[in-house]
Order: structure tokens, then C-alpha cells, then sequence
């Protein structure tokens, strides 16, 4: 019996180079787990209609985690045109399968740390050690959405005056999306941002929001965000509005540490972060909940580029550490992370985005020699 059982999800595109590449490194350090392997993505959408199969939910329910590699996702229109022949016109609807798992096993905290590793050519500054505390199932990605508008959802919105003046425009020209936040989610993502400070002797934690226009939704989370704050002296808690703080991180990105924010806010900013330290290739993510997590990196699936193994394989690399940390596998994610950063800083294996346009080394050369290195310091 292997100490754990991990759901293995290559997914669409490059997320099976890099999830080939995190295989030659988990082997190399004689991680002592079974792989499941399970189906999700674009594939099982066009041929069976759901690219999120219950035979996967099913795996997931008796793993301890998941590795992911990356998702395709389409517009309504053009995922419907990808459709098996014999599954049009069923009414299936596609919804993206990162986002249902999120919702489905409640993995409530995206972790995206975004660090300049010494010696990595990429870096906007050698100086940036930012980490995103996104929360993941509220907000703008509840799917609480509606088009045409019905009648029935616009009288009880007419509760709000401001409502009135869109039946002029006629409903059926109306599309609603909904920002719906609770006390709840808002209170755990700013308790576990704090939380991660104060135990990785971090020094502020500021909130991404913008209360200004947002009143209700901005107006809650600033208020928790303040009471949480109260119970952390030391850490310095500071308020930027989202527009502002897309400037101020390309200006004086050293002067952040830890970010918080809710969804959609996270899902923007931690890109613009992943951008300071190389972009996506170096971009590492968790999705946790309270007895679950599903790694993946924040790239996509660059179907360009599916199957040639020529993308980073550090963002993977990076997220496998997450999974050690959040298994307490300490020691692992110690020597991952020592071992990725050498070969960083050696600068002597690296892929296109980091060596330039035809002068990059393979995913899996790099995986490669993180393999030696972390073999080497597995055995030091
Ligand atoms: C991310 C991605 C996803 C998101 C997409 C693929 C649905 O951009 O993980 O940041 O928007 O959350
Ligand atoms: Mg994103």
C-alpha cells in the first residue's frame, strides 16, 4: 500500500507535457504514492457532453488530492459546434470543469505564491515574493447568471430602484451576472491570508477590493477584512482598490507580500503577479478546501503547443510542492523547491520563454535536471 493515493488529471493540452514532466520528478524522489489517472476536459465534453465525468468525481472522492494539469475552455456557441452529432441539441451546456470541482468538493482558498527566483531572466525585479489569497467559489463564478433576463428575477431585483430603468431596454436584450459574496467565505479567505503571515513571518497582508463602487459586496469583505485584521497585531493590514493596485504592483511590486481578494479580483491579480516573476510558466496554484485540494498550475491548456513538450514545467513543478506542504510532506517540498531554484539560478537548462525562441531545452529535460538536483539533496 503506497502512503497516498493521488487523483492524476493531465487534463487538455500541455497539461499532459507538464504532468509528464511532475512524473519524472515525483519518481525521482520515490514519492510514495498510487496515481489514479481520471478523465476531464474537452475530450470527455465533445464525446460524452460532460467534460467533468462522474466516474471522475467518483475518483476524487477516494483520493487524498488531485494533480491537474491544465483546461480548455470555449465560448457557449463554440463548445456547442464541438459536440459529438449525436449530442446536439440536448440542451447540454458547457461549464468549466476547474470551476465545478471547486465548487463541488468546496475548495474554498486559491494559493498562488508568485516569487522571483534568483537568476531567473524573467524577473521584473529580483526582489518579489508575493502571495495570492484568492477565494474560489464565490462571487462572479457562483454561475448565477441569466440571458434573456426573466421577468421573475427582474420584479425582485426592482427591490433596488436602480433596477427600473433596464425593462425600457427590454429583457430580452439584458444579461445578468451576479457577484454574490457571504460573511462566511469573506471571513475564511481573510483568516487563512492572515493566518499564512503571521506564520511565514510575513509582514502585510492587503485586501484587492474596491468598496467605492461595490458597496455591498467591496463594503462586506473591507469590513471583515478590518475585524480579521484586528486579531493580528504586527501584521500591517493595507486597503488597495483593484484598479489601483494593478499600478502599484508594476510600480513598487517589493512593497507587497501577502494579497487578498475574492474571486474575480484574484483571478486577475494573480496573473498580473505570475507576470512579475516570469509569467505563467512559473505560476504555481492550490485549490483547497477543508479535506481536499486539487493542484494546478495557473497556465492554461496552450493548444499550440499540446504534445510538443516545449512549455515550463516549473509552474507544475511549483504546484507539486504545493501538494507537499499541504500533505506536510516538509522535507519534499523543501528539496523541490531548492532544487527548482538551482536550476533557476544555474540558468543552464531552461524552456523557449526563458531562453528565447528556438533555443529552449524540453518540459522534460528540465524536469529532468530538477530530478538530478533533487536526488542529489534527497541523498546530501
Ligand atoms: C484560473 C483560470 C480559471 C479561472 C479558468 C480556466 C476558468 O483562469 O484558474 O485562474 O478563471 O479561475
Ligand atoms: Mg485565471
Amino acid at each position: 500500500m503506497s502512503k497516498y493515493k493521488i487523483a492524476w488529471m493531465p487534463g487538455d493540452g500541455v497539461g499532459n507535457d507538464v504532468m509528464d514532466a511532475a512524473k519524472i520528478v515525483l519518481d525521482a524522489m520515490e514519492f510514495d504514492a498510487q496515481y489514479i489517472l481520471a478523465d476531464i476536459g474537452w475530450e470527455f465534453w465533445c464525446t460524452e457532453g460532460d467534460p467533468l465525468p462522474q466516474r471522475t468525481i467518483d475518483i476524487l472522492k477516494e483520493t487524498d488530492c488531485a494533480l491537474f494539469g491544465a483546461i480548455t475552455s470555449k465560448p457557449r456557441d463554440e463548445a456547442h459546434e464541438e459536440l459529438a452529432p449525436e449530442l446536439k441539441d440536448k440542451g447540454l451546456v458547457y461549464f468549466s470543469p476547474i470551476v465545478k470541482l471547486r465548487q463541488l468538493f468546496n475548495l474554498h482558498t486559491n494559493l498562488r505564491p508568485c516569487k522571483a527566483y534568483p537568476g531567473n531572466p524573467l524577473n521584473y525585479r529580483d526582489d518579489i515574493d508575493l502571495v495570492v489569497f484568492r477565494e474560489n467559489t464565490e462571487g462572479m463564478y457562483g454561475g448565477v447568471e441569466f440571458f434573456p433576463l426573466p421577468e421573475s428575477v427582474y420584479d425582485a431585483l426592482c427591490e433596488n430602484p436602480k433596477m427600473k430603468k433596464w425593462k425600457e431596454v427590454g429583457l430580452e436584450n439584458v444579461a445578468l451576472s451576479t457577484r454574490i459574496m457571504s460573511k462566511g467565505g469573506c471571513t475564511s479567505i481573510c483568516t487563512q491570508a492572515f493566518d499564512y503571515a503571521k506564520t511565514h513571518g510575513r509582514n502585510s497582508v492587503t485586501l484587492l477590493e474596491k468598496p467605492n463602487v461595490l458597496r455591498e459586496t467591496g463594503g462586506l469583505m473591507t469590513r471583515i477584512f478590518r475585524d480579521v485584521a484586528k486579531n493580528y497585531e504586527g501584521i500591517e493590514a493595507w486597503e488597495a482598490n483593484i484598479d489601483a493596485i494593478m499600478m502599484w504592483l508594476v510600480k513598487n511590486p517589493q512593497d507587497y507580500d501577502v494579497l487578498v481578494a475574492e474571486n474575480m479580483f484574484g483571478d486577475i491579480s494573480s496573473d498580473l503577479a505570475a507576470g512579475l516573476v516570469g509569467g505563467l510558466g512559473f505560476a504555481s496554484a492550490a485549490n483547497i478546501g477543508d479535506e481536499y485540494a486539487v493542484f494546478e498550475p495557473t497556465h492554461g491548456s496552450a493548444p499550440k503547443y499540446a504534445g510538443k513538450h516545449v512549455v515550463n514545467p516549473i509552474a507544475m513543478l511549483l504546484t507539486v510542492k504545493l501538494m507537499f506542504d499541504w500533505l506536510g510532506e516538509d522535507e519534499h517540498a523543501a528539496n523541490l523547491e531548492s532544487a527548482v531554484a538551482d536550476v533557476i539560478a544555474e540558468g543552464k537548462v531552461g524552456t523557449y520563454d526563458v531562453k528565447g525562441r528556438g533555443n529552449g531545452n524540453s518540459t522534460l529535460e528540465v524536469a529532468e535536471e530538477v530530478a538530478r538536483k533533487v536526488k542529489a539533496l534527497a541523498t546530501a
